[in-house]
C-alpha cells in the first residue's frame, strides 16, 4: 500500500525510537515489550490509549463511563482521580485478574503541590528560590502518593506566565524563563528520583505542552499566537528542561498555537519534542482535549481521533475518541496500524519502567499510606515551605514583626478561614487538617489576648458567588449585614495598637477556569480596608491569593503588606511566624506585580523600545496615566533586616568564548535581625543581530547573614550564559558589550561592563 506522505514520514521516525529503545539497557524492555505486544489484539492496544476517570473530578463533568468493564476487556491503560490503597488495589485488581492479558494500569493524579500534606501554591514555592527545597516537597508527594497507590503525577506545570488575568499562573513558577527552567528540572528529580521502579518514585508529566500559559487576554483554553522567536527564546525552555531532566510523560494543552491546536499539532509533539529534543517518554492529553478538537473546527470526531493520534498523542483523556474511531479507521485503511503500535509501546514502556509487570501494586498497603501520610517530618517541611514562600512586599516604619506585648487586632474573613489555605488543586488535601492563623495564633500565644472581627465576608458579589459555590467555595454570608461586619472591625481596631487584616482571593478566584478582567481585591474587602485605615492605626494587610493583584491603593495605605499566597497545611503557623518574627521573611516574587491590569503584559525582561521612556519628551514610550514600572517587580521581597549591598567588581573586563570571569559584590546585613537574602544576577548584551532584553536573569545565590555580619558573594560567567537564538535561529553569542547587574531585585541592582571577544 501506497503510504500518504505523513505516514511515511512517521514510519521513518518510528524506526528511529525502535533504535531508541534498543539501545543497551534498554534491550530487555524492548524484548518484553515486544512480545506482549506480538500478543495484543488491535482493540487491546488501542485500550491502552484510553485513560478515563474514576473517582472525583474536578475540572469537567464525569464523561467516562462503564470503567470498570472496561478495565476488564482490556480496554483501559490508564485511570486518574483514583487513589488509596483499597482503591487503587480494587482496580489494579480487575486488571491482573480478570482482564486477558493481565496489563497493569496506570494511575494518575494531580498531584501539584504536595499530595495529602498539601505546600504552597506552585507560585508560592517558586517565590522561595529555593530549589533543593522544591525539589524536597515534590519528593515527599511522591512519597505520600505512592502510599496511596498512585503511580504518575500530572505536574510539574511549567507554563511561563505573564498575564495574571489567567487564573493558572497560580500553577507554575512565574514569568521567568531561566527560574522556570531550573524549578522544572528540580521538580522532575523530586517526582521520579534516580529509580522510577522505586517504591518512593512516580512518573512526571510536564505540562501544558505548550505556551498555555500565553493564551490570548489571559482568558483560559483561549488561543495562543506568537513568534517562532518569542517561543524559542521564552516559553518553550522550561518544557525542554524537564525533558533534559528525565521526565517520564508529556500532556499536551488545550490551545492552539499559530491556527494549530496542541493536541493535533505533529510539528509540536513529533518534530521538535521527539525528534529535535529526543524525548522517548509517552504524551498524554489534556482533559477531553481530542474531544475539544472539534470544538477548534479541525473535524468530526473520526478526522480528530487520527489527527490527535498521527501528531504524537500516546493516551486520550477522558474523550475515548481512540476508543470509538481508532479500529475502524484501521479497518477502513484511513489510519496506518503503525501509529497505534507505537502509541502502545510507549504507553507500555511506561508502565515497565515503573516495574509496574513485576508488581503491579507497586508495595502499597494501608500501613505504609499510615506511616508516610501527613507525617511529622512532611508537616515540617510544609511549615519551612510556607514559611519561605512568604514574600514581605511593604514593612514601613519596621512595623513587623510583632510584638507580643502589643494589642493586636486580626480583622479579616481569612483569619478563622480554613478552606481556602490549601488554595487549588490541592489535590487529596484536606482542608479540614488545614492550621488557620487563628488556631495558630492561640497556640503559640495562650495567655495573649487579640482581639478578632471578622470585618466582612470573603465575597458579597452575588453573581460571582454563585459562579464559585458549586466548585465547593463553601461561601456563606454572615448573619451580620456587611455594615454590621465593618462596624465590629473598626471597634476592635480603635482599641488596638496595630490592625492585621487577612484579605484575599477565595481559592477559586484562581486556578483553572478562574481568569479574572479586573485583579484587585474584592470590592468589599477594599471598603473594609479603607474603613481599618481610617481608624487612623497602622494596618498589616495579609494577603492570600493565587496571582499577582493590582495593590496600588493598598501600597499607598497600609503600613505593611505580606504576601502568603495559599500556604498549604501549615498556612497559619508559618504567617504567624513570619508575623511575630520567629522566621524573618525571605520570599522574592517570581512574577510581576502590575501597578494597572492596563500595564499586562509586564515582565522583568523587556526589551528597549526605540523611544525608551523620557518624563519630559512627548514622544516617547509611556502611559499618560501611569508609570511604566511595575507596582512589586520580579525578584522583589524585603527582609525585617536590611541588606546593603557594595559595588559589582569583576576579576577580568573581557573574555574569550572559553573563558569566565567572576563578579563579586559585597553584601552586608545593616538591620537588626539575622536574615536570608537572594543574590540575584542579570545579565544584560548590549548589542546583538536580534534585540536583546534590557536584563535577563542567569543566576542567584541564597546566603544568611547573622546580623551585622557581610559576605563576599560570587558569580562565575562565561560565554556559554551569554548564547540566545542569534538572527538565524542559532544558539550562540556574540562578541559584543555586555552588562552585568547584581542585587537585591530586578529593579534594584549594580552593574559593571564587560566584552566577550
Ligand atoms: C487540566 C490539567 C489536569 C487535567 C486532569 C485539566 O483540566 O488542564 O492541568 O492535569 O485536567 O485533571
Amino acid at each position: 500500500m501506497k503510504l500518504p506522505k505523513i505516514i511515511i514520514a512517521s514510519c521513518l521516525a518510528f524506526s528511529g525510537y525502535s533504535a531508541l529503545a534498543q539501545a543497551p539497557g534498554n534491550a530487555k524492555m524492548d524484548a518484553y515489550i515486544k512480545n506482549l505486544m506480538a500478543k495484543m489484539t488491535l482493540e487491546e492496544k488501542i485500550g491502552q490509549l484510553n485513560l478515563p476517570s474514576i473517582g472525583f473530578d474536578v475540572t469537567g463533568p464525569i464523561l467516562s463511563q462503564g470503567v470498570e468493564e472496561k478495565i476488564e476487556k482490556g480496554l483501559v491503560g490508564g485511570v486518574f482521580n483514583t487513589y488509596t490503597p483499597n482503591a487503587v488495589r480494587k482496580l489494579q485488581e480487575l486488571a491482573i485478574k480478570k482482564s486477558r492479558l493481565k496489563i497493569p494500569l496506570l494511575f494518575g493524579y494531580d498531584v501539584i503541590h504536595g499530595h495529602r500534606t498539601i505546600f504552597p501554591i506552585p507560585l508560592g514555592l517558586a517565590a522561595t528560590w529555593d530549589l533543593p527545597l522544591i525539589e524536597k516537597t515534590a519528593h515527599a508527594a511522591a512519597v505520600e502518593s505512592t502510599a496511596d497507590g498512585i503511580n504518575w503525577v500530572f505536574s510539574p506545570m511549567v507554563d511561563i506566565a505573564r498575564d495574571p488575568r489567567w487564573g493558572r499562573v497560580s500553577e507554575g513558577a512565574g514569568e521567568d524563563t531561566w527560574l522556570g527552567s531550573k524549578i522544572a528540572g528540580a521538580m522532575v528529580r523530586g517526582y521520579q528520583g534516580n529509580n522510577l521502579r522505586s517504591d518512593e518514585a512516580v512518573l512526571a508529566c510536564v505540562k501544558h505542552f505548550a505556551l498555555y500559559g500565553a493564551v490570548e487576554s489571559g482568558r483560559d483554553y483561549n488561543v495562543v499566537d506568537m513568534s517562532m522567536r518569542k517561543m524559542t527564546e521564552t516559553y518553550l525552555p522550561p518544557y525542554k528542561a524537564a525533558v533534559d531532566a528525565g521526565v517520564a510523560t508529556v500532556m499536551s494543552s488545550f490551545n492552539e498555537i499559530n491556527g494549530v491546536p496542541a493536541a493535533a499539532n505533529h510539528w509540536l509533539l513529533t518534530d521538535l519534542l521527539r525528534k529535535q529534543w529526543g524525548f522517548n517518554g509517552m504524551v498524554a492529553t489534556d482533559y477531553t482535549a481530542i474531544m475539544e478538537l472539534s470544538n477548534h473546527g479541525v473535524g468530526d470526531s473520526a478526522t480528530v481521533a487520527k489527527k490527535a493520534l498521527v501528531a504524537g498523542n500516546d493516551m486520550d483523556m477522558v474523550s475515548e475518541y481512540f476508543l470509538d474511531h481508532l479500529k475502524k479507521l484501521v479497518q477502513e485503511k484511513k489510519l496506518d496500524v503503525s501509529y497505534i503500535d507505537l502509541a502502545c509501546r510507549r504507553v507500555l514502556e511506561s508502565k515497565y519502567k515503573l516495574g509496574l509487570f513485576d508488581d503491579p501494586y507497586r508495595n502499597i498497603s494501608q500501613a505504609r499510606a499510615d506511616k508516610e501520610i501527613m507525617n511529622a517530618q512532611k508537616l515540617q517541611l510544609a511549615l519551612e515551605a510556607a514559611r519561605k514562600s512568604m514574600v514581605l512586599l511593604k514593612n514601613d516604619n519596621q512595623v513587623l514583626p510583632l510584638k507580643a506585648n502589643q494589642k493586636i487586632a486580626f480583622v479579616g474573613p481569612m483569619i478563622k478561614n480554613q478552606r481556602d489555605l490549601i488554595g487549588n488543586w490541592s489535590a487529596a488535601g484536606d482542608p479540614k487538617k488545614a492550621v488557620t492563623l487563628w488556631d495558630a495564633l492561640q497556640k503559640q500565644y495562650p495567655n495573649n489576648e487579640f482581639t478578632y472581627a471578622k470585618g466582612c465576608n470573603v465575597l458579597d458579589d452575588p453573581a460571582l458567588i454563585g459562579r464559585l459555590n458549586p466548585h465547593d467555595a463553601q461561601i456563606v454570608a454572615d448573619p451580620k449585614s456587611p455594615a454590621d461586619l465593618i462596624k465590629d472591625a473598626v471597634d476592635v481596631a480603635k482599641d488596638a495598637d496595630v490592625v492585621v487584616a487577612f484579605v484575599g482571593e477565595p481559592f477559586g478566584m484562581s486556578g483553572e477556569a478562574a481568569s479574572r478582567s479586573d485583579i484587585s481585591l474584592p470590592s468589599n474587602q477594599v471598603e473594609l480596608l479603607k474603613a481599618l485605615r481610617a481608624t487612623g492605626k497602622p494596618v498589616v494587610l495579609v494577603l492570600m491569593n493565587g496571582r499577582p493583584l493590582t495593590l496600588q491603593w493598598e501600597n499607598d495605605n497600609m503600613a505593611a503588606i505580606l504576601e502568603t499566597w495559599y500556604g498549604g497545611t501549615k498556612a497559619g503557623d508559618a504567617i504567624a511566624d513570619v508575623l511575630f518574627g520567629k522566621y524573618n521573611p525571605s520570599g522574592k516574587l517570581s512574577m510581576t506585580f502590575p501597578r494597572s491590569v492596563g500595564q499586562i503584559p509586564i515582565y522583568y525582561s523587556a526589551k528597549s523600545t526605540g523611544r525608551p521612556i523620557d518624563e519630559k519628551q512627548k514622544y516617547t514610550s509611556k502611559y499618560l496615566d501611569i508609570p511604566n514600572t511595575p507596582l512589586y517587580a520580579f525578584g522583589h521581597g524585603l527582609s525585617y533586616t536590611t541588606f546593603a549591598y557594595g559595588d559589582v567588581t569583576l576579576n577580568k573586563i573581557a573574555i574569550k568564548n572559553n573563558e569566565s570571569l567572576t563578579a563579586t559584590i559585597n553584601v552586608r546585613n545593616t538591620g537588626k535581625y539575622d536574615g536570608e537574602e537572594t543574590v540575584q544576577l542579570y545579565i544584560r548584551d548590549m548589542v546583538g543581530s536580534v534585540t536583546r532584553p534590557m536584563k535577563e536573569l542567569k543566576g542567584f545565590q541564597k546566603i544568611f547573614l547573622k546580623a551585622g555580619e557581610s559576605k563576599d558573594v560570587t558569580f562565575t560567567i562565561s560565554g556559554a550564559d551569554l548564547k540566545f537564538y542569534d538572527i538565524d535561529m542559532k544558539f550562540t553569542n556574540e562578541p559584543g558589550d555586555y552588562k552585568v547587574f547584581i542585587g537585591t531585585s530586578s529593579d534594584n541592582v549594580k552593574e559593571a561592563d564587560f566584552k566577550l571577544l
